[in-house]
């Protein structure tokens, strides 16, 4: 066990994890993240130091939720800053495994979770096949690893966090999870690591992803169900005439992401800009106006 910048303790062995999973009398609330951490990690932190408790966050770059030809080399790992936002969001540990540590079975003798194909084969899943059977994978083992109260994910991976909602629920995992809302910057474009591979014109494009997504958002609550499939191809056309290369623009259910029929709906979207993909989601309502 060592202690990192303003007193965070750096965990990098199951044994140091053991050591001070035992030391803890209160709950223990959990963030995992792939590190390079922005104010949208932060605010998962801080969301999870509500009410005292220890908190810890997980820095791994999972490679099982990586594609072929996606961009696992090129993620930016940023430890030693990552330690310190983290620190000073108010993080008492952080878990840094290596990947022996997560996955100390060779391949081909590794168990496996496959997430469900009506939750996992639309939006991001149809174009990232296996991706979230490896987030699954990677946040069943940290749970069992951390055996927290409570989990905090992001709205900003609205699939991933309703994934994980039905995999604990469907194996009974004792944790409570916990969503967050999108923190974005100042003219809506929501914070990701991977905004940095956007150049200086093509940030200036960016943000119009979100304003797309409320004014579909909008005309959806205003003119009903029957007019989603047009609003979802129109999206399209507009993200592509601003510049984008859209992936998909979808309404869908936000409990069950069955096709949107007119009562808790989202609008989703994934669109490149250059070499970065976007995603972003809002909810059918009139509310998050900017
Ligand atoms: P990562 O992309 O690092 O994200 C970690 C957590 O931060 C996720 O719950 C994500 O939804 C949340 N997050 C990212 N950007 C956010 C923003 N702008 N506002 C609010 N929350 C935001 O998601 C992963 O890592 C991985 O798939 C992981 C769950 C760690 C499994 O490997």
């Amino acid at each position: 066990m060592a202690t990192g910048p303003d007193s965070i303790t750096l965990l990098d062995s199951l044994d140091a994890l053991a050591d001070w999973r035992a030391a803890q009398s209160g709950s223990v609330h959990f963030v995992p993240t792939m590190g390079n951490l922005h104010a949208g990690h932060l605010k998962l932190v801080e969301h999870a130091a509500q009410d005292g408790t220890a908190v810890i966050a997980s820095i791994f770059v999972n490679p099982t939720q990586f594609g072929p030809g996606e961009d696992f080399e090129r993620y930016p790992r940023t430890l030693a800053a990552d330690l310190e936002a983290l620190a000073s969001a108010g993080c008492d540990a952080a878990w840094t495994p290596a990947s022996a540590t997560m996955y100390p079975l060779p391949e081909a003798y590794r168990f496996a979770i496959r997430a469900p194909a009506a939750l996992a084969d639309c939006l991001c899943g149809a174009h990232r096949p296996g991706h979230f059977d490896g987030v699954c994978g990677v946040v069943m083992r940290l749970l069992w690893q951390l055996r927290p109260e409570r989990a905090v994910f992001g709205e900003k991976d609205y699939q991933q966090l309703l994934i994980i909602r039905r995999m604990v629920e469907d194996f009974s995992v004792p944790v409570a999870i916990d969503a967050a809302p999108t923190v974005r910057e100042a003219d809506g474009l929501a914070l990701s690591s991977r905004n940095r591979y956007l150049t200086d014109s093509e940030r200036e494009i960016a943000p119009a992803l979100y304003r797309v997504l409320q004014a579909l958002a909008d005309e959806a609550a205003e003119q009903g169900p029957g007019t989603f499939d047009r609003l979802r191809r129109s999206g399209m056309e507009r993200l592509a005439s601003l510049g984008f290369r859209p992936e998909y623009v979808e309404l869908r259910n936000a409990e069950t992401l069955a096709p949107a029929d007119g009562s808790d709906d989202r609008v989703f979207a994934a669109a490149y800009l250059g070499r970065a993909r976007l995603i972003d989601n809002v909810a059918v309502t009139r509310q998050n106006r900017l």
